[in-house]
């Protein structure tokens, strides 16, 4: 007690000669409510602080400042920077301050305007460097229709260095059919009208998924030929009503199981082990009298590089598929990890493809970096790891034939929203940090690792 006095009085009487603790260097964070005309700048607090020194700049080493921005004294953790030009690169850093201290500056933070100005696109946005290649391909994107807020970090990010979009869960067939003949469209509508009007391309995921049937088609109580024509009725309805607005569709997803034979789903129960092949010729059906004759069909599927006897029976599959000329394209999931599987396993299941002269979509793509459970927070070594296999998939890729090339599709944009970690589906054991932007929306090491293996 009589201690704690005497260090409270001591620290009391402190003079300014004695050793003042020195003011750390803040962080700053990725902005917020990023508009045509400004964004809300966002850092760390620093202790002993009592103000920040606010920088924004349309150049990255800060040589000319915006002269209402430069050192602005701010003494909140954010800034609104207002009076922006559109479509516009700009770039800011903060430094703490008190009565007798100036930190060094933080990190810089990036952040592009809405709108458009005219300036010439980043040349570090994934589709920009993409789009200036002898093939390009689309960039994708697994999205959610809750996440298409114009404005938001997030559909900034996605315009800036996306150029097509999968919905993740909400075009699968339980969350568009209601009942037989009955279809809940706005969700769905919602996606594909964000894609159209911001040119982006729209892939269809999927028709016919087992563990996507919606209830009332489990439940049905018809005959094994009612059944298949409310499948049929289901895939007509569908493409007929995105046809045009949708370039392809998942028509088929997982219907080889982990040991090479066709999965025991409801489909192959109650239709048959034609069944693949009759969803194709319906989708492509009704794609032709809708007035659509350049949809492209899918077939997607997982874990092909790594499990030869489900590869041998995919690839049987897609034979049969381009022998009754249904099929387009197939889709890799490449839900991957951060050691496999191997870049010649990928390298040997995609040559397969090009060999069949098939369209190939990297379908959903993620690395994960913790699928033995043994680190709790995202180490360098795994950064590094995730980085360089990144790169790999991206080099593999962009070396495919022009006319074998179509989408690389991302499962996910944060590693926060990831399906990843703790999935049940996965049996994934704790935390992982599979994507290319942290729960702050800035780009890691992965997305460089994207970017060099376009070189
Ligand atoms: C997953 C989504 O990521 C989840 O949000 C959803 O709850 C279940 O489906 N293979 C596929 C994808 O083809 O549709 C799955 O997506 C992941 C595995």
């Amino acid at each position: 007690m009589l201690a704690s006095l005497v260090f409270f009085l001591n620290a009391c009487s402190k003079d300014d000669n004695e050793t003042v603790e020195t003011l750390e260097t803040p962080v700053a964070n990725a902005p917020k409510d990023v508009n045509d005309h400004g964004f809300k700048a966002k850092w760390n607090y620093v202790s002993y602080s009592k103000s920040y020194l606010l920088d924004v700049s349309t150049d990255e080493n800060f040589t000319s400042i915006l002269p209402n921005y430069n050192a602005k004294t701010v003494t909140d953790l954010n800034e609104v920077v207002v009076g922006l030009t559109g479509g516009t690169q700009y770039y800011y850093r903060v430094r703490a301050k008190n009565e007798t201290q100036i930190s060094d500056y933080s990190n810089v933070i990036s952040v592009v305007t809405t709108g458009s100005s005219g300036i010439p696109e980043d040349p570090t946005f994934l589709k920009v460097k993409v789009n200036k290649l002898a093939n390009p391909f689309f960039v994708g994107m697994a999205i959610k229709a809750s996440q298409l807020i114009n404005g938001s970090p997030y559909d900034v990010i996605l315009k800036n260095e996306f150029s097509s979009i999968s919905a993740e869960y909400e075009m699968k067939m339980d969350q568009i059919s209601t009942a037989s003949g009955v279809y809940n469209w706005t969700v769905a509508d919602k996606i594909v009208a964000y894609g159209n009007a911001n040119n982006i391309n729209v892939h269809g995921h999927a028709l016919v998924w087992h563990n996507a049937v919606p209830q009332w088609l489990k439940d049905f109580s018809g005959t094994n030929a009612e059944f298949a024509a409310e499948v049929k009725k289901y895939i007509t309805d569908v493409v007929t009503h995105y046809a045009g607005k949708v370039k392809s569709w998942d028509v088929v997803n997982e219907a080889v199981d982990d040991s090479g034979a066709m999965r025991n789903t409801i489909f192959l129960q109650r239709m048959g082990p034609n069944y693949v092949k009759d969803c194709f010729q319906w989708a492509r059906n009704a794609a032709i009298a809708a007035g659509d004759a350049s949809l492209l069909l899918f077939y997607n599927d997982y874990a092909t590089s790594t499990n030869t006897a489900k590869q041998d029976k995919v690839f049987s599959l897609l034979d049969d598929l381009k022998a009754a000329k249904v099929v387009d394209g197939v889709g890799f999931q490449m839900h991957n990890t951060y050691l496999s599987p191997t870049k010649a396993q990928i390298e040997a299941d995609l040559n397969k493809a090009v060999a069949k002269g098939l369209k190939i979509h990297v379908s959903e793509l993620d690395i994960q970096v913790n699928q033995f459970n043994d680190i709790s927070t995202f180490t360098n070594e795994r950064r590094l790891a995730q980085k360089a296999k990144y790169k790999e998939m991206v080099q593999l890729y962009n070396a495919l034939p022009a006319a074998n090339k179509y989408a690389l599709t991302i499962w996910g944009m944060r590693d926060n929203e990831s399906w990843i970690p703790f999935s049940t589906e996965l049996n994934h054991p704790g935390n992982d940090w599979p994507l290319l932007y942290d729960s702050n929306f800035a780009v890691k090491s992965s997305h460089t690792g994207f970017l060099e293996g376009l070189d």
